[in-house]
C-alpha cells in the first residue's frame, strides 16, 4: 500500500519515512515550497536515499500568495489581535497539494509528522478530510507503536544512525521552527518558558532594532477590492507580479525590523503555547489595508466586517479553511471588500510602518461634507437635537444612580 508523507527532510519525518518504509508501505514523500529558504535537490536525494519510491517538490508560492496570503490581509485575519496565521494559512494549502499527489499516484494513506498536542495535525487532517473524505491518515506522533519507540530526540538521532540516515552536521537550534513566504514561527524548546527572552541570534527574517538603517524606507501600495495590486518603490519602480512584490516587501520590512511578536497563544486543543513570529511583508500589508479600509468603507459594514475576521482567523487557526462557515465568511468579506481600491502611502522605519496618506478615487470620505467652512444637509442647530436625544438615556442613568447613593 501508499503513503503519501509531508515530508521536510528533517530529523522526525526522515524517521518517519524510514519507519513507515520497515513497514513495508511505498512511500512517496511531498515537499511543498511555501517559500521556506531550503535546498530541494538535497532534501530530494535524502528521501530516495532513505528509501522512498519516489520525491515530489512542488512550488506552492504563487497559490500560497494568491490563493492565501492575500485574501487572509483582505479579510484582516489575526488571531486572537496579534498572530497573522503564517503556519495556519500555509496547512490548507499545503493540503491540496497533497491530496493532488495522493490522487496522482492512488496512493491509499497520507501522513505527517505534526505533534499529538498542537494545532497542525487538526489543520492537516481537516483540510485533507473535506478535499478527499475517503482518504486514511497515519499519524505517528499519535501512534503507541511509534512513540514508544521514539520517546525524545536521542531515540530519533540513534534510529537515524542505526539506518544511515544523514543528520545535519550543524547542531540543530534549541527550538522548533515552521518556515514559509509568510512568516517564520519559533516555538519549544528553550523558548517553552514563557519567561524567557527569545535570544537575538533566533530571528531570521528581520534585523534586530539596533541594526537597522537610520534612514526611513518610503512605499506606496494599491489594492483593488481589497487585494494587493501593486508595489510602488522609491526610486519610482512600480512591481505587480505577485511572487516579486511580496519578497520586496519582506525584504524592505526585514531590514527595517518589522513584524516580530512573541506571544501566548491558545492553541485550538487548548493548551496555550508561546510562540515567537517574524512576518515582515504580511504585517506591511495588513497595517496598510486597515488604513484604506477604514477610509474607503461604510461604518456600519466595517463593524460587521471586523466581527466576521474575528470569526474567519479562529476557523483558519482552528483548521477549518475548508468549511462551510470559512466560504460564508470568505464570501462576506468579498462583497464589502469591494469598496476597499485605491493606494496607502507608508514609511517604514525602526520597526514600525507609519501611515503617511491614502489615496482612492470610490472612497465614502468627503472633503465638502467634513469642512469646517462649509455647509451639508444639514445644520449645526440638528446637532444639539442629536446631541440631546442621546442625552436622554445618560441623565435618566446618573439620576438614578445620584439618587441611590444618597440612600
Ligand atoms: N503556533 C503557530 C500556529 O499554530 C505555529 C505553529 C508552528 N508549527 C510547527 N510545526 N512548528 O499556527
Ligand atoms: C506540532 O505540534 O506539530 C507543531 C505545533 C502545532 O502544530 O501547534
Amino acid at each position: 500500500e501508499c503513503v503519501i508523507l509531508a515530508y521536510s527532510g528533517g530529523l522526525d519525518t526522515s524517521c518517519i519515512l524510514k519507519w513507515l518504509l520497515d513497514k513495508d508501505y511505498k512511500v512517496v514523500c511531498y515537499i511543498a515550497d511555501v517559500g521556506q529558504d531550503e535546498d530541494f535537490d538535497t532534501v530530494k536525494t535524502k528521501a530516495l536515499k532513505i528509501g522512498a519510491h519516489d520525491v515530489v517538490i512542488d512550488d506552492l508560492k504563487v497559490t500560497f500568495i494568491q490563493d492565501y496570503i492575500f485574501p487572509a490581509i483582505q479579510a484582516g485575519l489575526l488571531y486572537e489581535s496579534r498572530y497573522l496565521l503564517g503556519t495556519a494559512l500555509a496547512r490548507p494549502c499545503i493540503s491540496i497539494g497533497l491530496i493532488k499527489c495522493y490522487l496522482q499516484h492512488g496512493a491509499q494513506y497520507i501522513s505527517h509528522g505534526a505533534t499529538g498536542k498542537g494545532n497542525d495535525q487538526v489543520r492537516f487532517e481537516l483540510s485533507c478530510y473535506s478535499l478527499c473524505p475517503s482518504l486514511r491518515v497515519i499519524a505517528p506522533w499519535r501512534d503507541p507503536e511509534f512513540t514508544l519507540k521514539f520517546q525524545g530526540r536521542k531515540d530519533l538521532l540513534s534510529f537515524a544512525a542505526r539506518n544511515g540516515i544523514p543528520v545535519s552536521a550543524t547542531p540543530s537550534a534549541p527550538w522548533s521552527t515552521d518556515a514559509n513566504l509568510m512568516h517564520i514561527s519559533y516555538e519549544s524548546g528553550i523558548l517553552e518558558n514563557p519567561a524567557n527572552e527569545g535570544p537575538s541570534d533566533l530571528y531570521t527574517m528581520t534585523s534586530n532594532l539596533e541594526e537597522t538603517p537610520d534612514d526611513p524606507y518610503f512605499l506606496e501600495i494599491t489594492f483593488k477590492s481589497g487585494i494587493p495590486s501593486s508595489l510602488g518603490l522609491r526610486n519610482n519602480e512600480r512591481i505587480k507580479n505577485v511572487l516579486d512584490m511580496y519578497m520586496a516587501l519582506n525584504q524592505i520590512g526585514g531590514i527595517h525590523g518589522i513584524g516580530r511578536i512573541d506571544i501566548v497563544e491558545n492553541r485550538f486543543i487548548g493548551l496555550k503555547s508561546r510562540g515567537i513570529y517574524e512576518s515582515p511583508g504580511a504585517h506591511i500589508l495588513h497595517t496598510a489595508h486597515k488604513d484604506l479600509e477604514i477610509f474607503c468603507l461604510d461604518k456600519e459594514i466595517y463593524r460587521i466586517k471586523q466581527n466576521l475576521s474575528e470569526k474567519l482567523s479562529e476557523c483558519v487557526y482552528n483548521g477549518f479553511w475548508f468549511s462551510p462557515e470559512a466560504d460564508y465568511l470568505r464570501n462576506c468579506t468579498a462583497i464589502a471588500q469591494e469598496m476597499v481600491s485605491g493606494t496607502v502611502k507608508l514609511k517604514i522605519f525602526k520597526g514600525n510602518v507609519f501611515v503617511l496618506g491614502r489615496y482612492s478615487d470610490i472612497s465614502l470620505y468627503n472633503e465638502d461634507l467634513v469642512s469646517m467652512d462649509r455647509h451639508a444637509d444639514f445644520t449645526p442647530a440638528d446637532a444639539t437635537g442629536f446631541i440631546n436625544i442621546h442625552a436622554i438615556r445618560l441623565k435618566e442613568y446618573y439620576r438614578y444612580k445620584n439618587q441611590r447613593n444618597k440612600h
